[in-house]
């Protein structure tokens, strides 16, 4: 048996914190409480005096290894989980895509190929279909039956990645009849398109013209079509990467008719303003993501909206693009450069930094929205909060140590970074993965490629 003894930490879980030990048996978290050391023999004491102790992040949304508008994203399985292991997320759910006319089952064994063996990181799939008919209803259950219960739709990409409603009306209901929950990246794509369409006969092709196809508008537009087809067959839904006031009030107004609506933001929507599309020498490319970057004013509504209990997750849609060979093939048309930005590593550690410390956010909110809320809607049952029988998953952050973000120190496998020279105040410290030790003061320690395991998911069952 492998013993380790979490002495002295202040334990912070979605409702309550208290200072007191953690007691890990062979992965799993054995006890809880105080003066644990006189009750239990350990292999190995982990000192968390003056320490946070946290459950494992997990990051709802990410992409690794994503092909994608002509390329691949720069992080794999391996690097990707690395880099959020370095920064507490322990789990992450990414997006198995399904080509056009291709199968769901096709989509899900390629992403198997991608993570097996090689994730170091525990590692869930949404399957995201692109195409929906007869065939694919029928895959439904099968998905759902491999743990793969959640469903991720897109209203954007058009010819690539979007459906259209009634492709969507039939996999909401398909989804609901087996249990799952379906997800939407919501943007109204023809707008978007015909944006993109009049900027390049107007020859305003720079980066900043990419935020001014995606306008709120769009965004907003496409989460009221989807919420009311989910309203119509009674089904739950989770708007993913939501970044605009315009959204947020959409979804309130429909909280007032009891519809079950999840709301995920990401931390760059929180903490980054549109001036980063003034930025020379084409640097504005570096943000260029989907949707765009918005308005301070929108930053507020999120701020807000977390306070209030109306976001429920805080996600990254981790998708690095090199700013040297991936980005600059946009140099001259915003609409080729790859739309996504690197973020896994520092989603605990930039929220903590600029939410709880300085006071928007209370710890227990920080763990509900990073850890417990993404472990519950998305049924990850053993995953998600400090408590006995659980994987120990844990982390270790010091709130007091002040630190810099660096594309030079980083572990994103990435030559930029949306957050380069950040100054933040609490670094993760610790880190264990189903009671490994993975992270000791603050490096990789022991990992082994292929250490994570793929994390089949229970059906949706989750209410607040
Ligand atoms: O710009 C983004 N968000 N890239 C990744 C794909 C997506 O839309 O989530
Ligand atoms: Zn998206
Ligand atoms: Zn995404």
């Amino acid at each position: 048996m492998n013993k380790k003894l979490i002495r002295n930490g202040h334990i912070w879980s979605a409702h309550d914190d208290f200072i007191g030990d953690v007691y890990v048996v062979d992965g799993k978290i054995a006890a809880i409480g105080k003066n644990l050391a006189d009750v239990y023999s350990a292999d190995e004491v982990i000192d968390a005096d003056g320490l946070y102790v946290i459950p494992g992040g997990i990051d709802a949304h990410t992409h690794m290894e994503l092909p994608f508008m002509g390329t691949h994203s720069a992080d794999d399985f391996e690097t990707g989980t690395l880099a959020g292991l370095h920064g507490g997320t322990t789990s992450i759910i990414d997006f198995a895509i399904q080509t056009q006319g291709n199968s769901l089952k096709d989509c899900v064994n390629h992403w198997h190929e991608k993570a097996d063996g090689k994730a170091v990181g525990d590692y869930a799939f949404h399957c995201a279909v692109t195409d929906f008919n007869e065939k694919t209803a029928k895959e439904v259950p099968e998905m759902i039956d491999q743990g793969i219960t959640s469903f991720k739709t897109f209203m954007a990409y058009k010819g690539v990645l979007m459906i259209d409603d009634k492709m969507m009306l039939g996999l909401i209901k398909e989804v609901r009849k087996y249990g799952g929950l379906v997800s939407v990246h919501a943007e109204n794509g023809d707008l978007v398109d015909s944006l993109v369409e009049q900027f390049r006969i107007d020859g305003t092709l720079s980066p900043k013209y990419h935020a001014l196809a995606h306008p709120p508008e769009a965004e907003a537009e496409a989460a009221t079509r989807v919420m009311d087809l989910a309203h119509f067959h009674d089904a739950p839904i989770y708007i993913v990467h939501t970044s605009c006031r315009q959204s947020l009030n959409r979804m309130k107004m429909n909280f007032l008719r009891e519809q079950r609506i999840f709301i995920e933001t990401c931390a760059q929507y929180l903490l980054l303003d549109d001036s980063v599309y003034d930025l020379p020498n084409f640097e504005g490319a570096k943000y260029v993501m989907s949707p765009p970057i918005r308005k301070k004013d929108d930053q507020t509504a999120l701020w807000h909206s977390l306070q209030c209990g109306h976001v429920h997750t805080i996600a990254t849609d981790h998708c690095p693009f090199n700013f040297h060979g991936q980005k600059d093939m946009g140099r001259d048309d915003f609409s080729k450069i790859p739309n996504g930005a690197a973020g896994i590593e520092h989603r605990l550690e930039l929220i903590f930094s600029e939410g709880v410390k300085k006071g928007r956010m209370t710890m227990n909110r920080f763990v509900e929205v990073m850890c417990s809320h993404p472990a519950s809607i998305f049924g990850l049952g053993n995953k998600g909060t400090l408590a006995i029988g659980k994987d120990a998953d844990i982390v270790l952050i010091d709130p007091n140590e002040k630190h810099t973000i660096s594309t030079k120190t980083h572990h994103h496998n990435v030559d930029s970074s949306i957050y380069e020279g950040w100054e933040l105040t609490g670094k993760v410290k610790t880190v264990l993965s189903r009671g490994n030790i993975v992270v000791r003061n603050g490096k990789a320690d022991q990992v082994t490629k292929g250490q994570g395991e793929f994390l089949k998911r229970d059906k949706f069952n989750f209410s607040l």
